[in-house]
């Protein structure tokens, strides 16, 4: 059973989007950005979440209200398809599946985005990294869409910078990698563009600039009738 909430589409206001698996809000910072009023949703507390949220499961929380948005994100724990958790033995339940299937129930357009290691379970995915948008770090995020709503690939500038090593401190003129127990949140908070989040946020999150990038298609899309409004 999932918290009561209050959401209805409603013409002339702002467009909702439901940002699900919400965590501290990267990409609801992007949605927000482009113009979307934004709800987020996840099983765990998340007091650093700047927008309205409910602490509920994903799925059962959309199969409920997820008609009731104009729009839908989607970012399934990665967990279960990361290289370290992998290495680690570790079991996360995969939801990538159960995920899409009640993002198409609603019949509302939508974006699930996911890690490289998701590849095989991701359909015709548009890739995202950090310098499509100037954002120094090579944080390689998949977008599948559905609902009627579709993303072209932008190109991808060849990775020039150098890297510093995954977690470790970045020299200058390197590019950081933001993962595992890194060190440099500050510098973290900079480049990703997400000042209000702590080191669990950061690693889990995409930069808002990649999400903004997705909302302002998706705005058009509603707005040209491209998907249901
Ligand atoms: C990869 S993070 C999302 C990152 C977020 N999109 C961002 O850009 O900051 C995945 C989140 O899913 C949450 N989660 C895991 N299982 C869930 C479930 N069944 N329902 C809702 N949230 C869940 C975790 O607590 C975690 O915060």
């Amino acid at each position: 059973m999932t918290q009561p909430t209050d959401i209805r589409r409603v013409r002339g206001r702002r467009p909702t989007l439901l940002d699900l698996y919400c965590c501290q809000g990267g990409a609801a910072k992007g949605y927000a950005d482009a113009g979307f009023d934004v709800t987020g949703v996840d099983i765990n507390p998340q007091p650093r979440y700047p927008f309205r949220f409910v602490q509920a499961d994903a799925i059962a929380f959309v199969l409920e209200h997820g008609p009731e948005f104009d729009f839908i994100h989607a970012s399934p724990p990665c967990q279960h398809d990361s290289e370290c958790q992998r290495i680690q033995n570790n079991a996360h339940p995969d939801l990538i599946a159960p995920t899409r299937a009640a993002l198409e129930a609603t019949g509302r357009p939508w974006v699930m985005e996911n890690v490289k290691g998701a590849l095989p379970k991701l359909y015709a995915p548009v890739m995202l990294c950090g310098p499509m948008f100037g954002v120094q770090t090579y944080r390689h995020r998949y977008f599948e869409t559905g609902g009627g709503f579709t993303l072209l690939q932008p190109w991808h500038p060849a990775h020039t910078a150098p890297q510093a090593k995954m977690g470790r401190p970045v020299p200058p003129g390197h590019y950081g990698q933001f993962v595992g127990n890194f060190s440099g949140v500050d510098l973290a908070r900079r480049v990703m563009g997400v000042p209000w989040m702590n080191r669990d946020g950061i690693r889990e999150c995409i930069p808002p600039a990649y999400a903004h990038w997705a909302g302002i298609h998706a705005r058009y899309s509603l707005l040209a009738g491209a998907v249901a409004a």
